[in-house]
This record gives structure tokens, C-alpha cells and sequence, in this order.
């Protein structure tokens, strides 16, 4: 079934979300590729609230960097529909997309990708350069807070070969920051960092979700790097499985154990998606909320446990 329009979900604002997101590589229409088709995302429902630092969490091919990539619009989906804000991604045409990236999403990937020959100042204003936009007062001091948050205020006429890789990182953080984006994605943000470089970074997107408000979603299966959000959702199979709020390292980690014990996308906790009841408050006791019931798009309940197969 398909929705024309979105269901309004309760009371919180999304920085981004998919709606029964489909994903297949590979077609299923062609008989000699119907074999080698892989659903990367089947059906997933998740939202991303605004002023929050999520993580996607999964093991290795469960979908996390595809789900990552049709919801910043780099990747289109098979079925579904993904937003940024309000605006329906599968609506724009490739200019509109590519204007949509490039003023209201940033992104952090494991390599670091900054321009060797710019230094780090120049490195971090460069989208917006490169985009022809005036750096006005506002721009001025928005550029200026956020290299005190990333600490990086002695080192911004050097170049990247003369930082460390967490600095490196640091300035690939700033820099998807630094246009005041909607929401930064950031695939795999620590991995080519050693624990205390990647512990910074981390700490880094966190400080400035918290006090610069912004949005930022994780992909990560490293459970420590996970403890840093204020929400994961996990992944298996290309299904959305559970959530958690305030994660700690053990706590993912024993649900990622979980997951690989009982196939939990085999088992009937598969379909669920995070448009639960439940708003956020600023308790965060509750660490694990899982709303048993399964929810189609609509927002009805139903039960979608056979098609979990
Ligand atoms: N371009 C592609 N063509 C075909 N299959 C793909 C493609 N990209 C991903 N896949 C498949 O889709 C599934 C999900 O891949 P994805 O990269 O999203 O996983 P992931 O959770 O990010 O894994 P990892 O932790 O290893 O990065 C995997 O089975 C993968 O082999
Ligand atoms: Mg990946």
C-alpha cells in the first residue's frame, strides 16, 4: 500500500525520514538478475528528529550506509519516499536535488576528504564558496563558534597533512557544519580513527548537536560510538528492529547480541518503525522503548508478522 501523503507523525519535528523505504539492488524484473537482486531496505519506516544525534546501528550489510544514502537523497529508493524537512526527495529533479545536498545537508564519510592544498579556514568554508554564498555577519560568527566547538582555532592556516587524522576529522565536521545544514549524515565517522581521535570526533558531533541545536545521523557498528547519541535505531536484514534511547556501549552491544542469537528480523520483533507513541521527554529513563505493535505507514495497526517470513 501506498501513501500519497505522509502520515504527520506525533508532535516531533524530523530533520529527515523515510517512509516504507524500499531499497533492491539489482532488478527483480529482469529474470536472469531476479537471482542476484538484494533488498538492501524492506520497508522501512524511521524518522530523524530534528536537534538529535541518532545512530544507525547493524551488523556489516544490513543496510545502514543504503538507508543512510536514500534519506540524503545520494541514493534514490526502489519504493517509498524520503524527506528532508518537508520536502519529498523522490518530487526534485536532479538540479533541485543537487541543490537540496549542497544547501541543506551535511556530510562526514570515513575518509576525510578535505583539499590538501587548502588550509583547514579554507577547507571549511569551501561549500560555501564554492556555492557563491555571501558570508554575511551572521555567517561570519556562525564560521567562528563553530571552530571554538571543534577546537581548532590554532591550527586554521595549516594544512591537512599537518594535522592528526582526529583533527583531519574534526575539520570534515566543521566544514559539513558550517553551511547551518538541516542535518549532517556521517557514515562510519571514526573508522579510520584510533579510540581517543574517534572519541573526540564523537564527542565533537554530540557537543554540537547539544549546543549549537543541530541534527546529525549516524552510521556506525562500533557499540561505544553508538553510546554517544541520544538515540539508535538498529537495522537487520534491511529491516528496522528496535530502538533505544540514552544508549550506553553495553547496552547496544547486548542488543546487538541479541539480534544475532535469535535473527531477530526472522523473529516478530522485525516490523517496526520509530513513529512510536512516544514523544521525547527529557526523562530518558526508559532506555529501550520497543512498541511491540507494528504500524503500517498510515498509522494503523496491523499485523505484518507473516510478510516478516
Ligand atoms: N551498489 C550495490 N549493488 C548491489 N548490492 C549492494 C550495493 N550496495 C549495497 N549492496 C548490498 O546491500 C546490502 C546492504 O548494504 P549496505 O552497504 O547498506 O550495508 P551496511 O549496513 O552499510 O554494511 P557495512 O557495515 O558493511 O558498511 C548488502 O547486502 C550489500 O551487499
Ligand atoms: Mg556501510
Amino acid at each position: 500500500m501506498n501513501t500519497a501523503t505522509a502520515p504527520q507523525p506525533t508532535g516531533i519535528r524530523y530533520a529527515a525520514r523515510v517512509e516504507r523505504a524500499v531499497k533492491v539492488y539489482g532488478s527483480t524484473a529482469n529474470a536472469r538478475t531476479a537471482e542476484t537482486a538484494v533488498t538492501a531496505l524492506d520497508d522501512v519506516s524511521v524518522g530523524f528528529p530534528a536537534g538529535r544525534f541518532t545512530a544507525i546501528m547493524g551488523p556489516s550489510g544490513s543496510g545502514k550506509s543504503t538507508l543512510m544514502h536514500c534519506a540524503a537523497g545520494l541514493d534514490t529508493l526502489t519504493s517509498g519516499s524520503a524527506y528532508i524537512g518537508g520536502t519529498d526527495l523522490g518530487s526534485l529533479d536532479d538540479r533541485r536535488l543537487t541543490l537540496l545536498r549542497r544547501d541543506r545537508i551535511g556530510f562526514v564519510f570515513q575518509a576525510f576528504n578535505l583539499v590538501p592544498t587548502l588550509t583547514v579556514a579554507e577547507n571549511i568554508t569551501l561549500p560555501m564558496d564554492l556555492a557563491g554564498r555571501r558570508r554575511d555577519r551572521a555567517q561570519q560568527e556562525w564560521t567562528d563558534a563553530l571552530i571554538d566547538v571543534v577546537g581548532l582555532r590554532d591550527r586554521l592556516h595549516h594544512r591537512p597533512a599537518e594535522l592528526s587524522g582526529g583533527q583531519q576529522q574534526r575539520v570534515a565536521v566543521a566544514r559539513a557544519f558550517a553551511g547551518r545544514p538541516d542535518v549532517v549524515f556521517a557514515d562510519e565517522p571514526t573508522g579510520n580513527l584510533d579510540s581517543r581521535s574517534g572519541d573526540e570526533v564523537l564527542g565533537l558531533l554530540g557537543r554540537t548537536v547539544r549546543q549549537m541545536d543541530r541534527t546529525v545521523v549516524m552510521v556506525t557498528h562500533d557499540p561505544v560510538a553508538a553510546a554517544h547519541a541520544d538515540e539508535v535505531v538498529f537495522l537487520a536484514d534491511g529491516r528496522l528492529v528496535d530502538r533505544m534511547r540514552a544508549p550506553t556501549a553495553d547496552k547496544v552491544l547486548d542488543r546487538m547480541k541479541a539480534f544475532e542469537a535469535t535473527g531477530a528480523a526472522r523473529s516478530g520483533v522485525a516490523s517496526y518503525d520509530a513513529y512510536g507513541a512516544e514523544t521525547y521527554d527529557a526523562s530518558g529513563s526508559e532506555a529501550s522503548v520497543r512498541d511491540a505493535s507494528v504500524r503500517d505507514a498510515s498509522g494503523a495497526y496491523g499485523d505484518t508478522e507473516g510478510a516478516a517470513s
